[in-house]
């Protein structure tokens, strides 16, 4: 029978309500960004994020609902991002889902927002069915997943410090780049020359799949500083292309071990850093020379939207995956623990 999902998403500086019908078709998706606010201060405030999702989380979802030319009553579910993410930022959509949820008589479903960003690929990829190989890559986190099943994870690699997300921004910001940096490095890449700068592509001694980028971001600043030490001019696009090459080259490699140990015939690339444009061609040219299928999702869901929640939010809801009252939020959870 077919299930239509009214989804919320707070976990860090987007307020964004969705409804999606049976996890595939996007009926509405409504996104409020703070960018510009947070931009001011190189990075997200927490304490402003949870204020303004506090302000506009009523009209961001009954805009969602108007645009789907639905009432509340007329859904079959509340889905909402409960972890991880800002916890002052995810509890105001947590307590305004139960409030939906319980004033409306529906089910509450607590979607992990990695599980999310990995479902915006089902929205735009109607073929797309687990199992497959993804590398999710986003502001906080970087995965590689084995996808078992829409409800199944198994966490394959991680990074033991900065995002691939993370070490984007802060090396466009050492680079003087706005935040959030990773889309200025991207432009700024396409007109660099890679191979001007050396940089280190650090491994994690006895875990092959593991990450580390912080080394990566350190030699970024440390290149920026000595040349400004001797009072040298550097390049800017010429070091964006250089960083952003070792970040391909990484995760490349990485994925490479990983489809070798755990080989799949689809590989899913997620989260924010999904939008990156060397990323994308770098891994399409990857799985066409091994063979295999590469999906990411169009640039509108790769990032932070609430259209992937209710996608994930459906097949939570057939697993029954449902949570009651007492619902929390959570900072930190693993994508592969119920
Ligand atoms: O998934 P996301 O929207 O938020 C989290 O869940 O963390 O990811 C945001 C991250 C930011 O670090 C941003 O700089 C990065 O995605 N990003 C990019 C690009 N567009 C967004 N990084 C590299 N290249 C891009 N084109
Ligand atoms: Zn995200």
């Amino acid at each position: 029978m077919s299930k239509t999902v009214l989804a919320i998403e707070s976990s860090c500086d987007e307020t964004a309500a969705a409804v999606v019908r049976d996890g595939r078709e996007v009926l509405s998706s409504v996104i409020s960004s703070q960018v510009e606010e947070h931009k001011k201060y190189g990075g997200v405030v927490p304490e402003i994020a949870s204020r303004r999702h506090c302000e506009n989380i009523c009209w961001v979802t009954e805009a969602a609902l108007h645009k789907a030319a639905l009432t509340l009553d007329a859904v079959d579910a509340v889905a909402v991002t409960y972890a991880p993410g800002l916890i002052g930022a995810l509890l105001v959509g947590v307590g305004y889902a139960k409030g939906l949820a319980m004033a409306a008589n529906k089910p509450l479903v607590p979607v992990h927002h990695l599980r999310g960003h990995v479902a915006a690929n089902y929205i735009a990829h109607p073929e797309l069915q687990p199992p497959f190989l993804c590398m999710i890559v986003s502001g906080g986190h970087s995965h590689i997943v084995e996808v078992q099943d829409y409800t199944r994870f198994k966490v394959l690699g991680r990074t033991r410090d900065d995002a691939a997300g993370e070490a984007f921004d802060k090396a466009a910001r050492a680079m003087g780049f706005p935040y959030p940096g990773g889309v200025y490095i991207d432009k700024a890449s396409r007109l660099g020359n890679p191979k001007a700068f050396r940089l280190p592509r650090p491994r994690v001694e006895g875990s092959p799949l593991d990450f580390s980028f912080s080394g990566l971001k350190t030699a970024v600043i440390n290149t920026i500083h000595t040349a400004s030490q001797r009072g040298e001019e550097i390049d800017k696009n010429d070091l964006a292309a250089a960083f952003q090459q070792t970040v391909c080259d990484i995760i490349s490699e990485k994925l490479s071990l990983a489809l070798d140990a755990c080989p799949h015939d689809k590989l899913v690339l997620a989260g924010g850093v999904s939008a990156n444009s060397g990323l994308r061609a770098r891994l399409e040219e990857d799985c066409r020379r091994r063979g295999i299928r590469f999906f990411c999702p169009p640039l509108a869901l790769c990032g932070d939207n609430a259209a992937m929640i209710g996608a994930q939010g459906y097949y939570e809801l057939l697993n029954g995956n449902v949570a009651d009252m007492s619902l929390n939020a959570v900072a930190s959870k693993k994508i592969d623990i119920d």
